[in-house]
């Protein structure tokens, strides 16, 4: 699920980004103020996929479009869109919902800890696989690391799918207290609630022996202790006098690992996922004597509810009547919806290989429709006498600005017929 967890300035982190060397000393320059593909022209906000900038920057660092996107490689799963995500850094504005959420947390961390907590929110999101899956402890045969799951730039090169991938790189560099905010990318199904890019808050608060010694607690109670009380507070500064309930969970860096979950609007949410650091990632990184907590939530799943934004494509939008409805501290004013197009359904059926997986027919529908795919379901499913499976998938088509014409939703089923047969491999019905 796109928001929920994945399993269940001293300076700046180096290398800043996973790239071979000549990308980092590239000496193409493309002006920054162009990279503002943020706010393009109404027309091209109007198409599926608008142009895509040939070089983005993040951290002071240029990415060229053909170092992400190799198509001809087949180590490489990087689409163009998911390119044209990187650099946006929706959590670094401050009159969008996503950076006016990260900057009430902020706000919550300064009054609480006098300002010691850290912040880091323009680390490059191009990774190694070693940061985001080997160094917390991600086993080697989890379902995260696969190609179905993860955006990968080579064998060896991935985009974070999460901000822990941080972790450990920021403990070696001496950090104990630190907030990290990014974008991170999944591979994912399509709905109203999951994009393949969105954006994380990690935080890691590390223990030095005499802090817990004289408490008459071990230090990972104490730890825990610590940890329930920190989040519980953040939950109440940002949802006000909730219900909330801890579950005992899994992650592959905590134990103990928890959720939280508060009571908003009628219904259990999960908030986030936390517990205490295992201790190999504290020992591998300098810090052996230590114990440390540490969290990851996810910003849209908050901000949706507590900006009621009813779906998720909403937060790139650039149509003003969306943006000008957020400014700079305000959390939680409620966002209304400026009108509802209708939705266009069209089913497509196909017979399935071994190799068919819904995530690849997900990208397949947004290489081709982008932000109008609304909502991607398998409404049939069967098996012949041959042994042969048919799925049938119903893909709502609608735009969040404008009402689409049944030539435009035709023109773009037909794409998405030719590609899916093309790319998937797949008999169409
Ligand atoms: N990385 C997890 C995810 O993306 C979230 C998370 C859970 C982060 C627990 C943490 C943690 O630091 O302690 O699903």
């Amino acid at each position: 699920m796109a928001t929920s967890p994945l399993f269940s300035h001293l300076k700046p982190p180096s290398p800043s980004c996973s790239l071979p060397p000549r990308v980092l000393s590239s000496s193409r320059s493309f002006p920054f103020s162009s990279l503002a593909s943020a706010s393009p022209s109404k027309a091209s906000s109007n198409r599926p996929n608008p142009p895509i900038a040939a070089l983005v920057e993040v951290g002071g660092v240029k990415i060229a479009k053909d170092d992400v996107v190799r198509e001809s490689d087949p180590t490489n799963n990087v689409p163009d869109n998911i390119f044209s995500k990187i650099g946006l850094q929706l959590h670094r504005r401050d009159n969008h919902p996503i950076g006016i959420l990260k900057n009430a947390i902020y706000d919550y961390f300064d009054t609480s800890y006098s300002s010691k907590f850290v912040k880091f929110d323009d680390l490059c999101p191009i990774v190694s696989v070693q940061q985001n899956f080997d160094e917390v402890l991600v086993p080697a045969d989890h379902v995260s690391r696969s190609y179905n799951d993860t955006y990968y730039v080579n064998a060896d090169t991935v985009l974070r799918c999460h901000t822990s991938a941080h972790q450990a790189e920021l403990l070696r560099d001496g950090h104990s207290y630190f907030l990290v905010t990014g974008d991170v990318y999944r591979r994912d199904s399509i709905d109203s609630t999951h994009y393949p890019v969105f954006h994380q808050m990690e935080g890691v608060r590390v223990f030095s022996p005499d802090e817990w010694e004289g408490s008459g607690a071990d230090a990972t109670s104490y730890a825990a202790m610590d940890l329930k009380k920190c989040l519980e507070g953040l939950a109440r500064h940002l949802f006000g006098a909730v219900e909330m309930r801890w579950v005992d969970t899994y992650f592959p860096f905590t134990n103990p690992s928890f959720e939280l979950e508060i009571y908003f609007q009628e219904r259990w949410m999960e908030v986030l996922g936390c517990g205490v650091t295992e201790q190999e990632i504290l020992s591998r990184n300098g810090r052996k004597d230590c114990v440390a907590w540490a969290f990851g939530l996810g910003l849209e799943r908050l901000a949706m509810v507590l900006f009621d934004i009813p779906d998720i494509r909403l937060f790139w939008s650039t149509d003003q009547r969306f943006t000008s409805q957020f400014s700079d501290g305000k959390l939680g004013v409620k966002f209304k919806p400026f009108s509802k197009f209708p939705p266009c359904y069209k089913d497509i059926s196909f017979w399935i290989t071994d190799s068919f997986t819904e995530n690849n027919l997900c990208e397949v529908v947004r290489g081709i429709a982008g932000d109008l795919a609304e909502e991607v379901k398998l409404i049939d499913n069967f098996t012949n006498k041959k042994g042969i499976t048919s799925h049938c998938y119903r893909i709502t088509f609608r735009s969040m600005e404008r009402s689409l014409t049944d030539d435009e939703i035709n023109h773009l089923q037909w794409n998405v017929r030719e590609a899916v047969q093309n790319k998937l491999h797949v008999t169409l019905r």
